[in-house]
């Protein structure tokens, strides 16, 4: 059993093979923390660890014990009120009005396996695959019960959290905040990374020292937003790619969040994740719970690579559900870049053709199929088919494009509502806005309001129809503009704080209905790109679209820093065309592609209006991306070279799971004269084995591979370059901004 207690000492020790996490029941009986970090020997007693100290402004709740201070313990579930000033994971208010909790141990649990969040996204671990520890406390003038959970994976260095409120007084409670984890260092000596951005530029990694006060990320859109993940991490000050301790926090949540470290005056570090407190109570009734979302947290102290490889496989292994989890994704045509709003049925039955004839799998058709849909004013909500379009309906449609050959799906913005729609002639109620005064518009629509179960059956009802009309394989769910004048018509007064936690627990009830109806549906989920990017989303929607930014070269930032956190598995990742429509920028189409690879492929753009050789350059990288796909989906990713160090040049590759091949690329994205020799440093590789550079007779050690590197194509310096030691497979342009160079290699038979 990974997870022990000593009795006597009342500690946990939750550890696997990589990871210890430490804590004790305190003399106030309440959980503190003690160690988190690489794995330690289990000894009977961690009581050394716990070093007590208090300044002479401390509170103490011991008067006979004043080196006992709840402002200088470290917590495991922190509250305020007794000499605690740190920020808290949580407040209650009882029926007096008073905010002051006392939540003591009581008993414990532990089970192989893990706990189930109901009507929330959460982490699944079978038995055999983790433990968790249940940690039951209560607050006996409250007459309340605290649980709080830890499952710990058996081959992850990861840990899930997550509580949960039971109320078993005779009066209603009121919780002000309720996080999801917390936890504090007793050191500071750290930088603090978040991923973050806007619209078309999500996710850049932001990497500062930590210093004294609160830093934090969060929303208060109703979505996760592209503004800030919902997730950071702490990385010792010398930690790269490769080397250093390092911690991961993120939420299975895609509602308003924070996520916060706190450094205090005496240099320790508060960790704290979950629903936004901001805008939020949760009014507990009599013999009711509240279960907050589920929080990970993960370490390594081999780096960032290492850190992220586990995080993926959570993601794959214990997040993601359904035949998709294991299952390699369709090349994706999708007509949106290609044709806005402008199309008729022949119009894409063409696209759909030069798809099929090039090696793409799935065609999806975007915005627009729908109510008198022409432009972003109209028919959110009317789903169904925009006959003077598609006079044939979608049922046809779909026959037709399915006769090709190919799987068909469709895009869909279930949360919305427009201004001129049907729905809103009959349903003027369900648009989310405060009684007598006037509502925002976001993108020309309104927000349907998730938190009143008749619009949650209405949809479900509604996109039921549309799947089974289209006889549809896969769905992607758009949420295109974040809610404002927050208001739940069906709510009363006092539950109006609840609105948005009621809003998100409303969408993951649709995505969770319509999962169940149609198994086979593969979700893709998209906010106006990468804006509810998040383990959430995940859990219900097994690919996401990473961001409607196409560019290549902005792809690469936005690429890798979401790879900190999610696989290659579940980002979108398109060819568009150049001159991009976000940017204006020219690039290759072997650019285009060596970027979008390294993702979920997919194409974007007018196919038919390309000439012959552009079609065939597409037919052999679908060829080639088809090769290579379980690599490319499901192989472990290294970050080679960071485009947030290297002015936007980045280098990346995956590794076949078993070893056995993998796929390396280079990316320079501005040209510069006669410059150095540069040689890129492998990673992933089996050590003891030779790879074989494919379409080469070279052949290398792994280690010469991982130790001394590839010598990177040599750049413009005036003379022609020697054939020297240049290897590459496949490339762009030779020299010039935007090039790219593949490296393929396969396992060779080790050497005596
Ligand atoms: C959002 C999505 C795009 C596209 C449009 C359609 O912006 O992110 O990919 O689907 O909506 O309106």
């Amino acid at each position: 059993m990974p997870i022990l207690f000593n009795k006597a000492a009342r500690e946990f020790h939750l550890y696997n093979g990589r990871i210890s996490y430490i804590f004790c029941i305190a003399k106030n009986n309440q959980p503190q923390h003690l160690y988190y970090g690489k794995a330690i020997p289990h000894v009977e007693s961690f009581s050394h660890m716990n070093i007590l100290r208090s300044t002479v402004l401390s509170p103490v709740p011991f008067s006979d014990d004043m080196d006992f201070s709840l402002s200088t313990v470290l917590h495991e579930y922190p509250s305020y009120g007794t000499g605690d000033y740190r920020t808290p994971a949580f407040q209650i208010q009882a029926a007096d009005g008073s905010r002051v909790s006392d939540f003591q141990y009581k008993s414990h649990k532990v089970f192989e396996g893990k706990n189930k969040l109901t009507g929330l996204p959460h982490t699944s671990c079978d038995v055999g695959q983790g433990t968790t520890l249940e940690l039951i406390l209560a607050d006996e003038e409250l007459s309340c019960e605290l649980v709080l959970y830890y499952s710990i994976f058996e081959d992850l260095s990861v840990i899930a959290r997550s509580a949960r409120f039971t109320n078993k007084s005779s009066q209603d409670l009121k919780i002000l905040s309720a996080l999801s984890m917390s936890t504090d260092f007793d050191e500071s000596d750290f930088d603090f990374i978040t991923l973050d951005g806007a619209w078309c530029r999500e996710r850049h990694i932001t990497r500062t020292r930590l210093r004294k006060g609160i830093q934090s990320v969060g929303s208060s859109r109703g979505a996760s937003s592209p503004d800030h993940n919902p997730a950071c991490f702490l990385a010792a000050t010398n930690t790269d790619e490769y080397s250093g301790d390092c911690y991961a926090f993120s939420l299975l949540y895609s509602g308003n969040y924070t996520a916060f470290a706190e450094v205090d005056s005496y240099d320790g570090t508060r960790i704290g994740l979950g629903i936004n407190p901001f805008e939020f109570q949760w009014n507990l009734g009599k013999g009711k719970s509240f279960e907050t979302p589920e929080a990970i947290t993960a370490f390594s102290d081999r780096g960032l690579n290492d850190l992220s490889s586990n995080l993926h496989d959570l993601v794959r292994k214990h997040i993601i559900r359904g035949i998709w989890k294991e299952r390699v994704r369709p090349v994706l045509f999708n007509n949106w870049e290609a044709t806005y709003f402008d199309f008729d049925e022949e119009k894409l039955l063409m696209l759909a053709w030069q798809a099929r004839s090039v090696g793409i799998e799935l065609f999806v058709l975007d915005d627009g199929w729908f109510g008198r849909r022409n432009d972003d004013t109209t028919s959110l909500g009317d789903w169904y088919c925009n006959l003077d379009k598609l006079p044939q309906g979608l049922g046809e449609l779909s026959a037709k494009i399915k006769s090709m050959g190919l799987l068909f799906g469709l895009w869909i913005e279930p949360e919305m509502i427009s201004q001129e729609s049907k729905l809103m002639n009959s349903h003027n109620d369900w648009a989310i806005g405060v009684p007598n005064r006037s509502r925002s518009f976001g993108r020309s629509q309104y927000v349907l309001d998730m938190s009143n179960q008749e619009v949650v059956d209405y949809l479900f009802h509604a996109i039921a129809k549309v799947i089974e009309d289209g006889d549809l394989d896969y769905i992607k769910w758009d949420m295109n503009r974040s809610i404002t004048e927050a208001f739940g018509a069906a709510l009363k007064p006092e539950d109006q704080m609840s609105f948005f936690h009621r809003y998100i627990l409303g969408t993951y009830e649709l995505y969770e209905r319509l999962s169940a109806a149609f198994p086979n549906v593969l979700f893709e989920s998209c906010a106006a790109g990468g804006g509810r990017f998040d383990l959430g989303m995940m859990y219900y929607a097994p690919q996401g679209w990473t961001s409607d930014d196409t560019d290549p070269a902005e792809r690469l930032k936005i690429q890798y820093g979401s790879s900190l956190i999610y696989p290659l598995s579940c980002m979108g990742s398109h060819v568009s065309a150049s001159p991009n429509h976000q940017t204006g920028r020219e690039t290759s189409m072997d650019f285009r592609f060596h970027t979008a690879m390294f993702g979920l492929l997919g194409y974007e753009l007018d196919i038919t209006k390309l000439a012959g050789a552009e079609i065939e350059k597409i037919k052999e990288h679908v060829g080639l991306y088809k090769t290579y796909r379980p690599v490319l989906q499901f192989g472990d990713f290294y970050r080679l070279k960071s485009p947030f160090d290297n002015e936007g040049d980045t280098a990346w590759m995956t590794v076949a799971r078993d070893k056995s091949a993998a796929v390396c690329a280079n990316y320079k994205v501005l040209a510069k004269p006669n410059p150095s020799l540069k040689r890129l440093k492998l990673a992933g590789l089996n050590e003891d084995s030779f790879y074989r550079l494919v379409g080469t007779d070279r052949i290398y050690s792994a280690k010469e591979l991982m130790s001394r590197g590839i010598a990177l194509e040599i750049e413009f310096s005036g003379v022609v370059p020697p054939e020297s030691e240049q290897i590459k497979c496949t490339a762009g342009k030779d020299y010039g901004d935007f090039t790219s160079y593949l490296y393929f290699l396969q396992e060779e038979k080790v050497r005596e």
